[in-house]
This record gives structure tokens, sequence and C-alpha cells, in this order.
């Protein structure tokens, strides 16, 4: 700094100096209003908003991922890129130089000017770390969201017993098949052609207690290819879905346990009457679900058919539409044929599905495939004849002779037609 532009300086501070305000008792002072006012404000917000509670802490459930206040998740995600070992260069070296180089700031830049034009190299230094931390707090919110609290997920037995029904469909039923009977891997990335053995018979049923077929859901047998589910090994199942899955095959393939009565009628395909048109939400869906979903669903590498709402099973997949109203020849009723066609496979590919299920799913399609049972009904609810005065009857009638007329003499043919309303 040259000696003129500090006298100057000095000079312009000296007067600002004499004309300003005290730090004591003037700004003070000021501060002090406002902290009061904001002290009321959180006062009310605590009072009449609250914050709600976190679910109480359970030691025992290593499924809870914790996560930090907003202001610090960008320290949270920067410690993900630092494995293990090397983790406390995320947690102490980083932040520690950050802020000694805070405290040496007066040391480290002696810029005497304050316009920003003149401050390129602090304003753009200043602008990459608080563009660092706007990033990795944005990465860290998209990341790790919050967990929702997972509500009582099921309350009674035969609720437990269907959810974990529907939570088997979806994440079991592509290695272990639709009853837990096994048998060789088909259409599963990476484990084509394994075979596995039953899950669903005594061998595993007497010897697995309740807390065993836990564990194998949540950590998985990485070493055989059984991935593991556990929210916090990497899968999609929080510990109430893992008990209900569990309470699942223990009363479906435990011979000791008693199922339910309601529990079993839940179990059972949805019945038909003898002209009803069968609708995707009362009849399909369940056995889509059953049968299909966990193939046929978001996030599998393999085939891009999707089959979770009406008008993904009418419209998805690579060689759309598998479904046509009317059409046995759809290629969702020939794959359950097992037939080899453009589109892939037999459908599902390890094992047929029984005559009378396959039999609901065409008398859906040559049904016209409604979706809702009311549209349903009014599919199968038989046309009434229309009233007798408008009754019109306009025949077309042709008549083809094949055989070779050679009488020299003229034919004739009589066709004699009663209408009768
Ligand atoms: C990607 C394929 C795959 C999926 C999906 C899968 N498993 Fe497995 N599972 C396996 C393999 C492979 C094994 C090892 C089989 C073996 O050791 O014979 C296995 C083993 C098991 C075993 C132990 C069987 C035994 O005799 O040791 C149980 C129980 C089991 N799985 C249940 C489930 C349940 C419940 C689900 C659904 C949440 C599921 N699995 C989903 C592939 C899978
Ligand atoms: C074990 C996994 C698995 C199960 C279970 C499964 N699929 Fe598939 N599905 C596939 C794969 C993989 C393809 C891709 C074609 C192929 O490889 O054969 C496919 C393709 C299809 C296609 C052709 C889609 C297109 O547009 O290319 C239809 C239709 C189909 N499946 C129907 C069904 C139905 C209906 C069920 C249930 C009854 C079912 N699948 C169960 C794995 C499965």
């Amino acid at each position: 700094m040259n000696q003129e532009f500090k006298q100057k300086y000095l000079d312009k501070y000296y007067k600002a100096k004499q004309k300003g305000v005290k730090f004591f008792p003037d700004i003070i002072y000021k501060d002090m209003i406002v902290s009061f006012g904001l002290f009321l404000l959180l006062l009310g917000l605590a009072t009449f908003v609250g914050v709600a509670n976190e679910p109480k802490a359970d030691p025992s459930d290593s499924s809870y991922i914790p996560r930090p206040e907003w202001y610090f998740l960008f320290l949270f995600q920067m410690l993900k890129y630092f494995p293990g070992n090397l983790e406390w260069i995320g947690t102490t070296v980083i932040p520690g130089v950050a802020v000694l180089l805070l405290f040496l700031l007066p040391f480290v830049d002696r810029n005497p000017y304050r316009h920003w034009s003149k401050r390129k190299v602090a304003i753009s230094v200043m602008s990459v770390v608080v563009a660092g931390i706007v990033g990795l707090t944005m990465l860290a919110a998209v990341t790790t969201p919050p967990q929702t609290e997972a509500a009582p997920l099921a309350t009674s037995l035969s609720e437990q017993i269907a959810l974990g029904q529907d939570t088997y469909s979806i994440q079991c039923v592509e290695c272990h098949g639709a009853d837990g009977e096994g048998g060789e891997i088909i259409g599963v990335e990476g484990l084509e052609g394994v075979v596995l053995k039953p899950i669903n018979d005594q061998d595993v049923m007497y010897t697995f207690t309740d807390e065993t077929l836990y564990n194998v859901v949540n950590f998985g047998q990485p070493a055989q290819g059984m991935p593991p589910f556990g929210k916090a090994y990497g899968g999609e199942l929080g510990p109430g879905e893992i008990e209900a899955l569990v309470a699942f095959m223990r009363y479906t393939w435990d011979d000791r346990a008693e199922l339910p009565p309601e529990a079993e009628q839940r179990a059972a395909p949805p019945a038909l009457a003898e002209n009803e048109v069968p609708s995707y939400e009362v009849h399909i869906a369940p056995l889509v679900k059953r049968y299909c979903i966990s193939c046929h669903r978001p996030g599998k590498k393999n085939n891009n058919y999707l089959m979770q709402s009406y008008a993904e099973v009418m419209t998805s997949g690579d060689h759309a539409p598998n479904v046509v109203a009317g059409d046995l020849g759809s290629n969702l009723i020939r794959m359950l044929h097992r037939e080899e066609i453009e589109a892939g496979g037999p459908m599902p590919p390890t094992r047929a599905l029984k005559p009378e299920l396959i039999a609901i799913f065409e008398r859906w399609v040559l049904g016209g495939a409604p979706e809702t049972a009311e549209q349903a009904a009014q599919l199968a609810a038989p046309a009434l004849p229309p009233p007798a005065e408008t009754l019109q009857v306009s025949p077309v009638i042709t008549i083809t002779l094949t055989a070779p007329v050679t009488s020299p003499l003229p034919v004739t043919a009589t066709l004699t037609v009663t209408v009768t309303p």
C-alpha cells in the first residue's frame, strides 16, 4: 500500500468515525432488539408449530440411516468419498485446513482494496467453496433422503401375511419361484441356469427359525448369489416388511403353522362366475403381482415390459402391445402357453402357470381386456334385444352355386325367409 493512499484512507476513516455511531451502546442496543425479536419468533414457532418427533431410538434396528441436519449435509456427503480407513481425511484434515485458512486469512490476503473488481482471486476462491458446499448439500439431499417413519405396517397376522405375500411376489419370485419351489433360474441376470433348492419344504422350514429367515433376507447370502434385502445393506426392505415376509413363509410353507381362516381366503385366487368377464383390477392384477411383477418392474435390465399398472400392462414393453383386446394371439397369451415367439420365451420362464390361471388371462383378453370391474360387468351383461317396433332386418344373402349346371332348361331356386319379431 503506498503512503499517499494510506494517508487518504486514514483521513477518511477518521472522519467516518467522528460522525459515526458507537458500538456500545448504540450497535449493541440494536442487536439486542433484533435478537429479542428472533427469540420471540422461535418461541412462537416452537410453541404453536413444533417439530415432529422422530421415532424412538431402537438400538436393534440396523436399518436406520443416521442423517445430520441440513447445514451439515455437505460434510456428510463429503465423507462418502473417503472409504473406511481414509475417513479421517474427510472428518478432520479437510475441515481443519479450511478453518486454519480462515484464521490465516488476514495474513494471506493483504489486498488493500474492497471493491469486488479488485478482489478477483478471493472472490473466485470463495465462489468455488460456496458452490462446492451447495453442490454437496444437494447431492446428499438427493442420495440420502430423510427416512420416512415406518408406519406400523400390518397390525393383524392376516394383514401381515398378505403384506408378506406381496413382498415375496415382488422381491423373491424371480429366483425362488412363485411358491418357493426353486428350480433352474431363467431370465435373471447373473444367475442364469443356477438351480435353487426349494425353500418351501420342511428341510428349510424346520431348520430355519424365524430369526434365521429374517437374517437370510436381511443380509442375503452374497457368496451364493442371494442379494441382501435389508435397507441397511442396500436392499429395499425395512424391518416391518421382512417380518411380514417371514410370517408369510412360515404360515404358508410350514405344515406345523396353522393358517388363520381369513388369511386363507385372501390367498385364494379370485372367483369367477360362469359368464363373467374378468377385470384387470379384480382378477388380473393379483395374478400379475404374484407371478410376473418380480421380473416386470422398473430396474430390470433384461426386459422393458412393466406390469405394475393397467396402462403398463397394455402399452409397455419392447414388443408392445403385448395385450390386444379380443385377440388370443396376443404376445402375453402365447407366452403363457409357453410358445417361443419374437417377444421372448415362455412366461413365467421357469414354470407354466396352472391351466385355470391361464384361462383367466384368456377370458380377460377375449372379453376385451377391461380395466375395472364396472367395465367388465358391462361387457359381461347379455346384450338386451332391442324393442320390437324398431326391429330392422337387412339380410344380405349370397348364394354361390359351385356344381356345374348343365341342364338346358332354366333352373329356379326358391329361398323362403321368415322373420318373427
Ligand atoms: C437374485 C436371486 C434371488 C432373489 C431375488 C432371492 N434369492 Fe434367496 N437365494 C438365492 C440364492 C442363489 C440362494 C442360495 C441358495 C443355496 O445356497 O442353495 C438363496 C438362498 C435363500 C434362502 C436359504 C435357503 C437355504 O436352503 O439355505 C432363503 C430362506 C431365501 N433365499 C429366501 C429368499 C427370500 C425370502 C427372498 C425375497 C426377499 C429371496 N430369497 C430372494 C437367490 C435369490
Ligand atoms: C423370472 C423373470 C420373469 C418372470 C417371473 C416373468 N417374466 Fe416375462 N419376461 C422376462 C424377461 C427376461 C423377458 C424378456 C424376453 C425374454 O428374455 O424372454 C420377458 C418378456 C415378457 C413379455 C414380452 C414383453 C416385450 O414387450 O418384449 C411378456 C408379454 C411377458 N414377459 C409376460 C409375462 C407374464 C404375463 C408373466 C407372469 C405370468 C411373466 N412375464 C413373468 C422375465 C420374466
